[in-house]
């Protein structure tokens, strides 16, 4: 969770002002990731003199608004000696106010949105942190340092004294620690960088900067995302060298911090000279500096008004950037990774991450997934040969079609994606499906064997939980395939192989689009994988016939939006709590409409399978509870038919979902009539008007849709 935004500018004039809008900018498009506080540091004076903070409890909205007043946060060791609690400020401005119009050629900024791991939301906890009273080292951080309080302990010892209750705070004194540990002061940015990350355990991407290294910036990345946008006017001219160097401290020897006494450790081993491998980019031709900016950040969607060139940290890449050149270097050396970093180009247009004629992002989307399933499908289904083609999967069939096991893995929504699917994959592999959700299977160190093949799933290709589980099943040897929404993100380029989903960037922090698109993507798996078996070609036409049809039946869904509208306020307003119910393919429909309302309403609801009412919820029917009952016709509609005869003889309240052309359902039921599609694509049609309702009971509730409480997009943490 958490959004890291950072912005360099060489050679090129920009004031404060400005550079203060990019960074605001950029935390806007992060909000997504976490919105309990936000806060930049940006240059003083002189390069060389502290940072100056904003930082406000809130919203990008409520930092803007502070930053226009024009009256810098007091550092945290101001704010402590002047009694401010740390719990409870949310607003504190200096006295002095700073001039906006100053002017930089050149300078290195930061900002980041919160979502609070450790420490209350408050302007004390609020990134970015310093090292102490005189902001010698200032740093952003997105994930968690699971080794802080052993850092805090012994540098506590060692006289440094902390300020906020985050495991950020550690880090920060942990680089003034080195720093003044080194007797001459010869270590440079990076070296220091690498010191002090050797140190850390946890998920983490930072960014550093330094009044000792004016100019200067260090980012890091290890288990959390992170990218760079690089933008110039110039031709860039990406250079990768081996550089010798000369006199050189070897790494290994300035690491093991905590058990060297003192000021040993940085600077006290022997010199020896060694060969680096080390990426020198963006000179120009001639070798002099060029004007030349980068946007550094958690999610493309932050840099791409600047720029769509942009590069991917790997885990353990220092990156420093100094004089307008990036410079690429390994944590440890000889670790078997390159440190050369490709140039990418984005595909994504500015116009997909705004809202524009939409008020929220998750109105947006659910109203993109006519669109968006068909990009998932394009280029793949061929209607005309009803044939599917996945070029991603295409040369491990024969790897899958033997395997003992398909081991899907995912979260939240991702996971109910998987649940649908389970039943198809099942019927046409005739392979044995598990399906886990991904937190539980490292819980329970899950058996896992090198013929398993693991389907990882998720939207942001960066859920720590299932980033874990994939390395986890690459660790025995499985194949492990990504079925993800985010080019370039981390399980996309860890997995052997896999499937975008290419449902486009989906904001809202509660998942739509991107779940029908899974659904898509994990149906056309499971038809590729069986087209080796004649016994299985009709069932596959059919589905690939129903595929055809579902963009224009998602169409259909959304048209009937107002009527869902007035039944949210008609029967689902001001009601404490919901069940949704369904059984077979539509089992996971109950969930995923359950999890959507929740997470966006605040209702309590929950998804149960029908064949499970009689065993327990059934106790909860009253003439009070709304139950909503999913019966689309499939071959188990009889036996949802008799949960709904239990429930009615109960005085529940039920609202039936079936299809348009079903005259069975009982007259005194409220209604929603779907198009009626192949039993194993019916639940993307069954899902949407749950998404609906949810989003019309959190706009009744005056929930803000996009960024409900406590919730963030990608949970970057375990
Ligand atoms: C719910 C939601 C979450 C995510 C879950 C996994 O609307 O969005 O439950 O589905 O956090 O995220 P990804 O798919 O990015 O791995």
């Amino acid at each position: 969770m958490c959004g890291i935004f950072g912005y360099c500018s060489f050679l090129i004039e920009k004031d404060r002002k400005y550079v203060c809008d990019v960074l605001c900018n950029g935390l806007a498009r992060l909000e997504y990731r976490g919105y309990d506080s936000a806060g930049i540091g940006i240059d003083g004076d002189t390069p060389e003199s502290p940072i100056i903070l904003f930082k406000e409890v809130g919203k990008v909205a409520a930092l803007r608004k502070h930053i226009a007043e024009g009256f810098p946060t007091p550092l945290p060791s101001e704010l402590n000696g002047n009694g401010a609690n740390g719990n409870d400020n949310s607003h504190v401005q200096g006295s002095t106010k700073l001039d906006m119009n100053k002017t930089f050629v050149s300078q290195t900024s930061m900002a980041h949105t919160r979502w609070a791991t450790h420490g209350v939301p408050s302007v004390l906890n609020c990134h970015p942190h310093v090292s102490g009273e005189n902001t010698e080292f200032s740093l952003v951080h997105n994930g968690i340092i699971t080794n802080y309080k052993e850092l805090k302990t012994v540098l506590i010892k060692r006289g440094y004294h902390f300020y906020t209750d985050t495991d950020t705070e550690a880090v920060a004194m942990l680089c003034k620690y080195v720093w003044e540990s080194q007797p001459h002061k010869r270590l440079n940015f990076t070296e220091l960088i690498k010191t002090v990350v050797k140190e850390l355990e946890g998920s983490f991407a930072f960014v550093f900067k330094s009044t000792h290294f004016p100019d200067e910036m260090v980012l890091t990345r290890r288990g959390s995302p992170m990218l760079i946008g690089v933008k110039t006017d110039r031709k860039l001219k990406v250079d990768f060298v081996d550089v010798e160097m000369g006199e050189e401290r070897v790494d290994e020897q300035v690491g093991g911090l905590l058990s060297v006494p003192g000021a040993a450790g940085p600077g006290s081993g022997p010199h020896s000279k060694l060969r680096r491998s080390q990426s020198r980019a963006f000179l120009s031709d001639d070798g002099m500096p060029q004007p030349i900016e980068f946007f550094i950040a958690s999610d493309a969607s932050a840099v791409i008004e600047h720029t769509k060139r942009v590069l991917y940290l790997e885990d353990d890449d220092i990156a420093h950037i100094a004089e307008g050149e990036l410079h690429i270097h390994r944590l440890r050396r000889n670790d078997g990774l390159s440190s050369v970093r490709a140039i990418e180009t984005l595909e994504i247009e500015l116009a997909e991450i705004m809202k524009g004629q939409y008020d929220h992002f998750m109105q947006k989307e659910i109203y993109e997934q006519p669109e968006s399933v068909v990009n998932t499908m394009r280029g793949r289904v061929n209607f005309d040969s009803r044939t599917i083609m996945l070029g991603g999967l295409k040369a491990y069939l024969p790897v899958i079609r033997r395997g003992r096991r398909l081991l899907f893995v995912a979260c939240g929504t991702s996971y109910h994606s998987c649940i649908a699917v389970r039943g198809v994959f099942e019927e046409l592999t005739e392979i044995p499906v598990a399906v886990e959700l991904a937190s539980d299977f490292l819980d329970r160190r899950t058996p896992v064997f090198r013929d398993d093949v693991a389907i990882f799933v998720s939207q942001s290709g960066e859920t720590a939980d299932t980033i874990l589980a994939m390395r986890y099943c690459l660790e025995r040897g499985a194949l492990c395939l990504g079925v993800v929404n985010a080019v370039g993100s981390t399980l996309s380029r860890e997995t052997h192989s896999g499937i975008h989903i290419n449902a486009g960037p989906e904001i809202g922090v509660a998942s739509t689009k991107a779940y029908t698109s899974q659904y898509v993507a994990l149906v056309m798996m499971a038809v590729q994988l069986s087209d080796d078996s004649i016994s299985k070609a009709a069932r596959r036409q059919q589905i690939i016939d129903g595929l055809h049809d579902i963009p224009g039946q998602i169409r259909k869904v959304l048209g009937m939006d107002k009527a869902l509208q007035s039944l949210a306020m008609d029967m689902l307003a001001g009601q404490k709590s919901l069940l949704i119910m369904g059984r077979g393919y539509q089992y996971a429909t109950c969930l995923e409409g359950a999890l959507k309302i929740k997470e966006v309403s605040y209702m309590h609801s929950e998804g149960i399978l029908a064949g499970e009412l009689k065993h327990g919820p059934l106790a909860l029917i009253d003439e009070h509870l709304p139950v909503i009952f999913i019966m689309t016709r499939d071959s188990l509609y009889p036996k949802v038919q008799s949960a709904l005869a239990q429930v009615t003889a109960r005085k529940g309240r039920p609202i039936i979902i079936c299809n348009d052309d079903d005259d069975s359902v009982p007259e005194s039921a409220k209604v929603i009539r779907v198009p009626r599609t192949v039993d194993c694509l019916q639940g993307l049609i069954n899902v949407l008007p749950l998404q609906l309702l949810s989003y019309h009971l959190a706009i009744m509730n005056g929930v803000d849709v996009d960024f409900p409480r406590n919730l963030a997009k990608s949970v970057t943490t375990e």
